[in-house]
C-alpha cells in the first residue's frame, strides 16, 4: 500500500528527511561546488605534490580534503589521514597514525588479524596490540617522547613511499596547527621526510592563520617551501544556489531562485551558516520556501544559540560589547578607526576602539570581508541586533 503523508499542506510520498547538512565534513549529495579546488587538490595528491589547505573555519577545508581522499581511494590510491585535534598526546598521535597506516586500502597487511605480525615487523617501535569487538587492532604506545613519535611518523611515511611507486600515496593531517602542541620536533621531522620521499603528497589543513604562517608559510617555518598553498574562499554563488534548490527539491519542497539567494544573503559566505539556515528554513516551510520561512529559520537558529551567544557576549569587556552591537546594527563598518566611531562606542580615542577590535578579531567574533568589518557569525549578528 502506498503511504502518503500530508505535511504542512504538501502531499509527499514519504516522510522527507531534511536535505541539508551542517556540522562535520560533508561529501556526496551534501557537497556543493568547488570543482576547481577538488580538481586541483586531487591532481596534487595524485602526483606527490604537498598542499596546505587554508581558510577560515567552517569554509569546507575538511570536506574538500574528504572529497580528495575519496577520489584518490577510488583510484586505489593509498591514503593515511588523521585529525591532529584528536591526538592530545604523542602516544595518541602514534596510535592513530599506526591504525590508519594499518588500514591503508590495498596494502598487503591490511585489516586481517593474521596480518598484524607482518605489519608490526615494518615498525621500528613495538606497540601493544589489542583487538576490538569488530576484530580490528588498536595499537597502544606509552610514554613516547618526540624522537619516538618521529620514528613512528618515519615508519608510516616510509610505508606510503613504498606504495607510491605504483599508485598515489597521500598523508593527511587535518587541524595541522595542533602539531605544535605535540612538541617542536615533529614538523621538522615531516620536512625531512617530505624531502626524502617526494613521491608522497602531504596534505595539511588548518584555519589558524598565524599558526599556519609559523609552520608552513613564512620563511624559516619548518615546512617552508614544502607545500603549495590552497586558500579556500567562498563556494561559487551559482553552484551554491543550484545546490540549495536541488536539495530542497529532493526533500519534496520548492525553493525559488530568489529564496535561495535570500538564504545566501542572510547567511553570508560561510558554507556552514548557509546549510544551517537552509536546514531550519526547510523545516518550517510548506511546499515552497518563502522569505518568511527564511526569517523564521533565522529566528530558530538564534533561539537555539541564545545561551551560547549570551555567554560569549557577557564574557567581553563593556567597550567590546558596544563595538559588537554597533557593528551588528550597521551590518558592518568600513572605518572602525575613525574618531566618530570611537566616540559612538564610548572610547576617548580611536586607539581604544583599535584595541577592542583587535581583541574581537582574535576571538573570531569580528572579521574583515571585502574591506568591511562585520560580525563573523550571521546568527550572532542577528541576536545582537535584537538586544
Ligand atoms: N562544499 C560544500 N558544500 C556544501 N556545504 C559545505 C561545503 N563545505 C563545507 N560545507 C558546510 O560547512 C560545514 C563545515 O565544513 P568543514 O569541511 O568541516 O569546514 P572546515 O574544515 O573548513 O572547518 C559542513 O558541515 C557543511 O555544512
Ligand atoms: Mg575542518
Amino acid at each position: 500500500m502506498l503511504q502518503v503523508w500530508i505535511l504542512q499542506g504538501c502531499i509527499v510520498g514519504a516522510m522527507p528527511k531534511n536535505p541539508y547538512s551542517y556540522g562535520g565534513p560533508v561529501t556526496g549529495r551534501h557537497f556543493a561546488g568547488r570543482d576547481a579546488e577538488v580538481a586541483a587538490l586531487v591532481s596534487r595528491m595524485r602526483n606527490g605534490v604537498s598542499v596546505a589547505v587554508t581558510g577560515p573555519r567552517r569554509y569546507g577545508k575538511s570536506s574538500l580534503i574528504l572529497r580528495g581522499v575519496e577520489a584518490i581511494r577510488a583510484e586505489s590510491g593509498a591514503v593515511a589521514s588523521i585529525n591532529l585535534l584528536h591526538c592530545p598526546s604523542l602516544d595518541a598521535f602514534a596510535s592513530r597514525l599506526t591504525s590508519v597506516a594499518f588500514e591503508i586500502p590495498g596494502a598487503r597487511w591490511r585489516r586481517t588479524r593474521q596480518a598484524v605480525p607482518e605489519f608490526l615487523s615494518r615498525l621500528s617501535s613495538r606497540p601493544t596490540v589489542t583487538f576490538g569487538d569488530d576484530g580490528r587492532p588498536a595499537f597502544g604506545f606509552g610514554g613516547l617522547d618526540a624522537r619516538d613519535a618521529g620514528r613512528v611518523l618515519d615508519d608510516v611515511y616510509g610505508m606510503l613511499a613504498a606504495l607510491a611507486d605504483k599508485r598515489p600515496a597521500v598523508l593527511v593531517f587535518d587541524e595541522f596547527h595542533a602539531i605544535a602542541d605535540l612538541g617542536t620536533g615533529l614538523a621538522g621531522v615531516l620536512k625531512a621526510l617530505g624531502d626524502e620521499h617526494p613521491q608522497v603528497s602531504l596534505v595539511v589543513a588548518s584555519s589558524k592563520r598565524h599558526l599556519m604562517e609559523a609552520l608552513v608559510v613564512s620563511k624559516g617555518a619548518p615546512l617552508y617551501n614544502m607545500a603549495e598553498r590552497l586558500a579556500l574562499g567562498p563556494i561559487e554563488p551559482d553552484a551554491l544556489l543550484a545546490y540549495l534548490r536541488a536539495r530542497a527539491r529532493s526533500g519534496g519542497k520548492d525553493m525559488g531562485e530568489d529564496a535561495a539567494l535570500e538564504v545566501c544573503t542572510r547567511a553570508g559566505p560561510v558554507p556552514y551558516d548557509v546549510q544551517r539556515l537552509a536546514y531550519e528554513a526547510f523545516d518550517v516551510a510548506g511546499c515552497r520556501l518563502s522569505f518568511e520561512d527564511i526569517g523564521a529559520g533565522m529566528a530558530r537558529v538564534v533561539e537555539h544559540e541564545t545561551p551560547d551567544f549570551s555567554d560569549r557576549f557577557s564574557a567581553r569587556a563593556p567597550g567590546q560589547r558596544r563595538v559588537l552591537v554597533a557593528v551588528a546594527a550597521r551590518c558592518g563598518i568600513r572605518e572602525p578607526n575613525a574618531a566618530a566611531f570611537a566616540r559612538e562606542v564610548g572610547y576617548a580615542t580611536p586607539a581604544g576602539t583599535r584595541r577592542a577590535i583587535t581583541s574581537l578579531v582574535e576571538a573570531e567574533m569580528l572579521v574583515v570581508r571585502d574591506g568591511v568589518w562585520v560580525v563573523a557569525d550571521p546568527f550572532f549578528a542577528e541576536w545582537l541586533r535584537q538586544l
